[in-house]
């Protein structure tokens, strides 16, 4: 047995690796910087988990989410593995001291990008050694760098400050166009990649046009009577998503939450995990939810909205069927739904038409000192949404006008409002293409499979499952079977595909 096997067989209990892993592990420790895209589910953390166990110094892990990083730590340390830490704004302040102190105690260390502008865990990280830097979900550097959390678009930096370690960029949604932007913003134009197809066949894909939000909800409603399996209802509002797990609740016998961004990390948390141990039956929730979540008898994905663009509905819909047995996504449609999307865009980026205004107020309030006031106070101050005033600070970052700590200098630059103009204009463009995108294949008459993923990649696989309602698949008359708790989590795959799906589909 070769060497990776056996710590595979011995750390991780496998017998053997999955399409992708082994190719992506071996680049790593012989210190190549790898762009890995592997489908959702299929097993993208072991490609640096494996590493970590084996090489000298720490493997640094870049998470976008809180909840994320605690569900890996907790998974790691029960299968045995203890040299593992997360770090994050969650941690009280003595905590986080201590752990930053005893970096040298662990070998694989979570950490948010936020959290990498700190000096003082840096500088403890760099006293420690990183051997392997993980942006993992890293097409976050793309779709949230530029605006939401442009900490993202500064890791090059950290990198740098660490002294250049392996770097392992991982994500299962990147459209050529996307994977070039992880490049760049890295500042790793060489880095070598193993891109693999991210269609997933075991999942069969339908689209129902209505008229109105509320037959959206009576839809749901009989769907669920009959189908009795874990389910997720995703919405691009907070107050949808209380509204109908609120409705669902009085309509259905079954254990019904919501989850969004505006709930407490506890309640979240809690949800989340009731979620994971098939203690609730029905998740309606926001983008906020299933990033690496990996509950494995997920079997339908209904979109009440749907997503701004292709990448998020694609790893929305790959949270079912992780475990390789039969799924499907149904998304509902009704006229009028993309104010919502179009509504989400405005907010994240600033009016090109209110730029010269902002930044004259920024600078009457720069002060003697030179120190800008609280972000919150010039958010509230202007009116701006959150990742509007990140945008505008880090391009103001970008000309040197400002750094970490808020001390601001008049520009230099005598082009940089109209630079900042056309920035905007330019990510308005990107995005608003990208929705275009998303609103054109629910139109698609052709074979919803092909046309969702022909951005991504040439072919697409033929899947294991009925294709999609333009594909003769109706997901009205899916056969499917009760499933008690117990078989939902026993059985071999093809025991729980044949209880779920009966004899298949009735065409
Ligand atoms: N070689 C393997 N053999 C068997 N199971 C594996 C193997 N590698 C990973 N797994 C299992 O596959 C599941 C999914 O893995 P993981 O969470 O890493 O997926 P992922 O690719 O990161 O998905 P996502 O895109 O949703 O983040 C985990 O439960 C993991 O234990
Ligand atoms: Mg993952
Ligand atoms: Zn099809």
């Amino acid at each position: 047995m070769d060497r990776l096997i056996e710590e595979l067989k011995n750390n991780f209990g496998y017998d053997h690796f999955r399409d992708g892993q082994r190719t992506i592990i071996e680049d790593v420790m012989n210190g190549r910087d790898t762009l890995g895209i592997l489908p959702t589910g299929t097993g993208k953390s072991l490609c640096y988990q494996l590493p970590a166990h084996l090489l000298k110094g720490v493997t640094v892990v870049v998470s976008p989410l809180i909840s994320l990083m605690v569900d890996q730590v907790k998974q790691l340390k029960a299968q045995g593995i203890k040299a593992v830490t997360a770090i994050n704004s969650f941690m009280d302040r003595n905590e986080r001291i201590r752990v930053t102190k005893n970096l040298d105690r662990y070998k694989l260390i979570y950490v948010s990008p936020e959290m990498l502008q700190n000096d003082d865990i840096v500088d403890g990280l760099k006293r420690t050694g990183v051997d392997l830097f993980v942006i993992d979900e890293a097409h976050c550097i793309s779709q949230w760098g530029h605006e939401f959390r442009t900490d993202y678009l500064k890791l090059h930096l950290v990198i740098e400050e660490l002294g250049d370690p392996t770097v392992l960029a991982l994500s299962a949604t990147a459209t050529p166009e996307v994977q070039d932007d992880i490049l760049e913003k890295l500042n790793k134009p060489d880095m070598n990649k193993r891109i693999h197809p991210m269609d997933k066949t075991n999942i069969s894909f339908a689209v129902k046009h209505v008229t109105t939000p509320e037959s959206k909800l009576i839809e749901i409603t009989q769907l669920l009577e009959r189908t009795h399996v874990p389910t997720m209802i995703y919405f691009s509002s907070r107050q949808w998503a209380e509204r109908v797990a609120t409705e669902l609740q009085t309509k259905l016998n079954k254990r019904i939450a919501f989850y969004h961004g505006g709930m407490e990390q506890t309640d979240r948390m809690l949800v989340q995990q009731q979620f994971m141990n098939d203690q609730l039956d029905i998740i309606c929730c926001t983008s906020a939810f299933g990033m690496g979540v990996d509950k494995k008898n997920i079997r339908l994905i209904i979109h009440f909205h749907f997503p701004p663009q292709l990448e998020s509905f694609i790893q929305e819909i790959g949270r079912a069927g992780r475990d390789g047995a039969a799924s499907a996504s149904l998304l509902l449609y009704a006229p009028k739904d993309h104010y919502l999307p179009q509504m989400l865009i405005e907010s994240e980026l600033p009016d090109v038409n209110r730029l010269p205004g902002i930044l004259n107020y920024v600078e009457r309030k720069r002060g003697q000192n030179g120190v800008l006031p609280l972000d919150e106070v010039i958010i509230g101050d202007l009116e701006l949404s959150e990742s509007q005033w990140n945008f505008i600070h880090f391009q103001m970052e970008q000309a040197g006008m400002v750094d970490n700590r808020h001390i601001m200098k008049p520009t230099e630059d005598p082009d940089f409002l109209q630079k900042l103009t056309m920035l905007v204009q330019e990510r308005w463009t990107y995005k608003q293409n990208k929705l275009n995108e998303m609103v054109h294949w629910i139109h698609e008459t052709g074979c919803r499979r092909v046309s969702l993923y022909q951005s991504f990649q040439d072919n697409t696989r033929l899947p294991e499952v009925p294709c999609c309602d333009a594909c003769e698949f109706d997901i009205d008359e899916i056969e499917w079977q009760e499933v008690n708790r117990t078989e939902i989590a026993g059985g071999t795959w093809e025991e729980r595909l044949a209880s779920i799906f009966g004899r298949g589909v009735a065409r």
